[in-house]
């Protein structure tokens, strides 16, 4: 059966390359994961003073989401090499209240891409030492695409030694869903 599979794109622009690269691998992972983005760009930041009896209901949507999915994917760009504050801020609205993280035991995957040549290593590396602390089952498969700008036909979809490379991770994604299933 399809796998319920939540997206989370660390950049908000519209133009992103990083969202484009999410669709490509949304689109590939098909019939195995049914994958889709879920947008993290309007979750207040995190401020425990709002962690109430009724917090932000844009905090208690994602976290009900994030429980109910199978796996999630990380596709994070680089900036200054971490990953972007929307995306940290997405990790940490999952792992609260203390005692009620959704991430714990969620199979995850990180694809890291920049439009530098090291594709988004500093970024992917960060990002894996908050899942580390997080209990996130997170894919040993390496993924970096750099020169991102440039792996793209003119129909948005990957070139095909991408699209090959791309195809490889969400294969080995579905697999490793099913090594860790809850
Ligand atoms: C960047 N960029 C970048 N690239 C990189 O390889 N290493 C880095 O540390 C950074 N730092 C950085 C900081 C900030 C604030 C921005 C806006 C950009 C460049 C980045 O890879 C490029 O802009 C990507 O196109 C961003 O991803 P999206 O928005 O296309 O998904």
């Amino acid at each position: 059966m399809s796998k319920d599979v939540v997206v989370l794109v660390g950049s908000l622009r519209s133009a992103s390359y990083s969202r484009r690269l999410a669709h490509a691998l949304i689109d590939l992972a098909q019939p195995a994961l049914n994958a889709a983005i879920v947008e993290i760009g309007e979750l207040p930041f995190y401020n425990q003073d709002l962690e109430t009896d009724a917090p932000p209901a844009a905090w208690t949507a994602f976290r009900e989401r994030i429980r109910a999915a199978q796996a999630v994917l990380f596709v994070t760009p680089e900036y200054n090499r971490s990953v972007s504050a929307v995306l940290k801020n997405a990790v940490d609205v999952g792992s609260r209240p203390v005692g009620k993280s959704v991430w714990a035991g969620k199979p995850a995957a990180v694809v890291s891409s920049s439009t530098g040549a090291i594709g988004g290593f500093g970024a992917n590396h960060h990002l894996r030492q908050s899942l580390a602390s997080l209990s996130v089952p997170v894919m040993p498969m390496e993924a970096y695409l750099g020169g991102i700008d440039k792996l793209f036909e003119s129909d948005q979809s990957l070139l095909p030694k991408t699209q090959e490379f791309a195809t490889k991770i969400m294969q080995a994604f579905a697999r490793w869903i099913d090594r860790n299933a809850a």
